[in-house]
């Protein structure tokens, strides 16, 4: 039966009413119809008695992190094996390329993420991200995906999970960019679900404008559920695709289909695998990799107390030393089983105090704070970690895949903001200057070790040092030279 717009208002009122969230509906009568049509669907999208349980857990209380007592800190295979790893290195490269090869793997992208410190209206995938052609961080894994796909002569589905905040412009900027040379019809985008902002000292949900709900996406964990809500999980199992390579778009260098990690992952029977990084400092704002009760379980960086960050082990190294930088490996039929288990699937709600602008109600004036007045309510996608029977973890180096870009550049002159554009794209020329100088390349370098030069490797040309042709390289590079491979 189809509803009429009155029905639905009658209804709606009536749910939020039940929630005492009825003022989303005060201005209700003075909109225009259409107005008010959208307004009743962004109502209708919201799971409203779940709101109402968060407001009592997470907004009028403050959910109290419990360290767990037995933790350990998460066993790692090294980046470079040991004498003894090394065959099954070699093995599990090989069940990789095989992987990739006979078309199990897919590369999943989360950009869903409002992008608010970096500061850029449109969304973040279509940031200028490498040194010289200023790829945009789309066109960057793109790119990679196109080597893979040369590589192993293969198709490679792309998934790329959206916000209904951003869907529109990411989809009509794949059109603009012909799908940076891939087949529309191997790109599934899809958006995200939303969860309301809910203001901190009221516990009401904030309004954007009279005819909006101020929503936000539910967090990069929000992704299990939206591959299932969108159909892309039953689109992978159509294509035999068993294996999901998650990475997030803020990573110009990551590497999206890796058959050493993913065969790795695959023959260690892991049901979601990740990759870390040693920590550069105790306190580095990476979650931490431990143990749990026999499950590999990430430790958010606030929540490990300093005896423990600091902690060293007999070496010298941090006892707690592995970050996650959120680049995963997972079973399609793990997350099929998340979603379609008997219990229901969710994972646990994150509270964020955030500056949200909203509609006084009151005066109808337009508030921007400057100071957090909402509570923003984000699932966390390693939160599925501990729900795993088996997970690995697998190391990768810094500098030759992790130059994310999050924070905003700083003026001119100014010390650069961490993980910023600027960081980005220097440690993307340190990677071309390394490749380079270890083929005999001379790379010129100012008196602080920085290099006096600009690089770029497109990713086409090379994803690995042993790509490029050493005969084709040229002997030195001269000091602020512009070179791109
Ligand atoms: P971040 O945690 O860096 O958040 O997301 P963000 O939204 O991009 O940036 P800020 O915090 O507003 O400045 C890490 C990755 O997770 C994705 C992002 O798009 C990025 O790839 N993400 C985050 C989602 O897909 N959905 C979300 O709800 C949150």
């Amino acid at each position: 039966m189809i509803e009429t717009t009155s029905e639905q208002h009658i209804q709606a009122l009536e749910t939020l009413k039940a929630v005492g969230q009825e003022h989303i509906l005060a201005g209700y009568d003075r909109l225009k119809p259409a107005e008010q049509e959208s307004l009743l669907a962004e109502i209708a999208s919201v799971d409203w008695a779940e709101v109402a349980r968060l407001v009592k857990t997470h907004v009028e209380s403050k959910p109290k992190f419990k360290l767990p007592e037995n933790i350990e800190p998460a066993p790692w295979y090294p980046n470079v094996p040991s004498a003894e790893l090394e065959q099954f290195y070699r093995t599990a490269f090989e069940a990789g390329c095989a992987m990739v090869r006979d078309g199990k793997v897919c590369a999943f992208t989360v950009a869903g993420g409002q992008g608010t410190r970096l500061g850029w209206d449109a969304p973040k995938g279509t940031f200028p991200a490498t040194p010289i052609r200023k790829v945009p961080l789309f066109g960057c894994l793109a790119e990679y995906i196109r080597a893979i796909e040369m590589r192993f002569g293969v198709v490679i589905r792309w998934y790329i999970m959206t916000s209904p905040a951003n869907d529109a412009d990411t989809r009509a900027y794949f059109e603009d960019q012909n799908y940076f040379g891939l087949d529309p019809d191997q790109v599934m985008i899809f958006p995200q679900g939303m969860m309301p902002a809910i203001g901190m000292s009221t516990g009401k949900v904030l309004m954007a404008s009279p005819s909006s709900v101020a929503l936000s996406p539910n967090g990069h964990g929000g992704s299990l559920k939206a591959l299932e809500t969108s159909g892309a999980l039953d689109d992978m199992a159509r294509h035999g695709i068993e294996h999901i390579s998650y990475t997030q778009i803020d990573n110009p260098i990551v590497r999206v289909i890796d058959p050493l990690f993913l065969g790795l992952h695959a023959i260690s029977g892991s049901q979601m695998s990740s990759k870390m990084l040693p920590k550069a400092y105790p306190k580095e704002k990476l979650g931490n990799f431990c143990v749990v009760d026999g499950r590999v379980t990430i430790i958010e960086y606030s929540d490990l107390p300093d005896e423990l960050a600091y902690e060293t082990v007999e070496s010298g190294d941090l006892r707690f030393r592995a970050g996650s930088i959120a680049i995963h490996t997972i079973r399609r039929d793990f997350v099929e089983l998340l979603n379609r288990s008997a219990q229901g699937f969710a994972l646990p709600y994150h509270r964020a105090e955030k500056k949200v602008p909203y509609l006084d109600l009151k005066s109808g004036k337009q508030v921007e704070p400057d100071k957090p007045n909402a509570v923003k309510l984000e699932t966390f996608v390693f939160d599925a970690l501990p729900l795993c029977s088996t997970s690995i973890v697998y190391e990768t180096e810094r500098i030759d895949e992790f130059a994310p870009i999050k924070n905003a550049d700083t003026p001119a002159g100014e010390e650069p903001a961490n993980d910023s554009p600027q960081t980005s794209r220097t440690i993307q020329s340190e990677r071309a200057a390394r490749w380079l100088s270890e083929l005999g390349v001379q790379v010129p370098r100012q008196a602080d070790g920085s290099i006096d030069a600009t690089l770029e490797i497109s990713q086409i040309t090379a994803i690995y040092k042993e790509d490029l042709d050493g005969s084709k390289l040229p002997g030195r590079i001269e000091p602020g030279q512009e070179v791109l491979l």
